[in-house]
């Protein structure tokens, strides 16, 4: 993993950055190629935008680690908001929620509460959930969370990271019982103890994973996995094994980030692939918009310029 890269995660944790960069212009400006704006209405004006044009969306309000009950209740709140304004517009607009910002730090069953609830709002309105994997140290609890609840809901998914050496057990654990699963890279730095730190070996992982899910027994059993990256040479490398087993277009889809190759994002709408858009929103963007900085070093020297 590059030193830059490792620095900038750092600092995404640190309080005194993470309270003094903000709040500058510059930064501000080059933060909005990511997100369209920090409000609900921004993030939902764009998925309308993005629907016409052909793309599913997703929308996510930012914030983690909420050390309060309020806040995490703040979040719910947001969301309950975001839930009714989607159905209230016709939109087809999914939520990714994370349990950290649910209060996963605070208290298991306060998080597995606000989440259930929300869970239950979206199955009114026909709506979907996805969890997000954040760091190592919350997996196992997000796993457990989502074993419980997957047993009553059926609208929610989990994502799983290529660069965890145990993704792969985990994988195998869930094909039983998840019936959709999202494969990202990893955005996170892990120790080397859990985690691959070699790109070509985590890229590795990921068309493996990926491949493990196309398996035709394994679509059969009702999963529809979500490729979320942006990798092209991984995108089009499962797009030719798709081809080759002609598997239909409704049994899997593609995610991708909002401002983030859309180049790509363009081509793979093009050619007739379904392909969801992430949205982000709210104030607290700072740990996220550095997860983005640290993916794509190009980001940080724009940033700067
Ligand atoms: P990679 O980083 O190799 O990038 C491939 C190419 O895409 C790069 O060469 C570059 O051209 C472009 N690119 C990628 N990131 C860029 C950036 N920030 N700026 C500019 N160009 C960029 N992670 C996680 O740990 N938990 C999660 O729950 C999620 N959830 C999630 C949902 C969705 C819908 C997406 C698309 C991604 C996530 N991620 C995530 C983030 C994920 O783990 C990963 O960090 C990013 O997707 C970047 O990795 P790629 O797979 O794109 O490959």
């Amino acid at each position: 993993m590059s030193l830059v890269r490792n620095i900038l995660l750092w600092s995404s944790k640190n309080y005194w950055i993470s309270h003094k960069l903000p709040k500058y212009k510059f930064v501000q400006k080059s933060v909005s190629r990511f997100m369209p704006g920090e409000k609900l209405d921004d993030a939902l004006s764009k998925s309308y935008e993005l629907e016409n044009m052909g793309y599913g969306t997703i929308i996510t309000y930012l914030g983690e680690n909420s050390l309060s009950k309020a806040l995490t209740l703040k979040t719910v709140n947001q969301y309950q908001d975001a839930l009714e304004r989607i159905d209230e517009r016709s939109l087809k607009t999914v939520i990714s929620v994370k349990l950290t910002q649910l209060g996963l730090d605070i208290d298991e069953k306060l998080c597995f509460d606000n989440l259930k609830q929300l869970l239950k709002e979206a199955e009114l309105k026909n709506t979907f959930v996805w969890i997000d994997m954040e760091e190592y140290i919350y997996l196992e609890l997000t796993l457990k969370i989502y074993k419980k609840l997957i047993q009553e809901h059926q609208n929610i998914g989990i994502t799983l990271q290529s660069y965890l050496y145990r993704s792969e057990d985990d994988l195998k654990s869930l094909l039983e019982i998840a019936p959709y699963i999202r494969l990202v890279k990893g955005a996170y730095s892990e120790d080397s103890s859990v985690s691959m730190q070699n790109r070509n070996e985590i890229d590795g992982n990921y068309l493996k994973l990926a491949n493990l899910m196309l398996e035709k027994k394994i679509l059969k059993n009702g999963l529809i996995p979500s490729f979320a990256t942006h990798d092209h040479h991984i995108i089009y490398s499962l797009i030719n094994n798709i081809n080759a087993a002609e598997i239909e277009k409704y049994h899997y889809e593609f995610n991708m980030l909002y401002g983030i190759r859309r180049d790509l994002q363009n081509e793979i709408l093009k050619s007739g692939q379904n392909l969801k858009i992430l949205i982000s929103y709210g104030e607290e963007w700072f740990p996220w918009y550095v997860r983005r900085l640290a993916e794509n070093p190009k980001n940080l020297f724009l940033l700067l310029k």
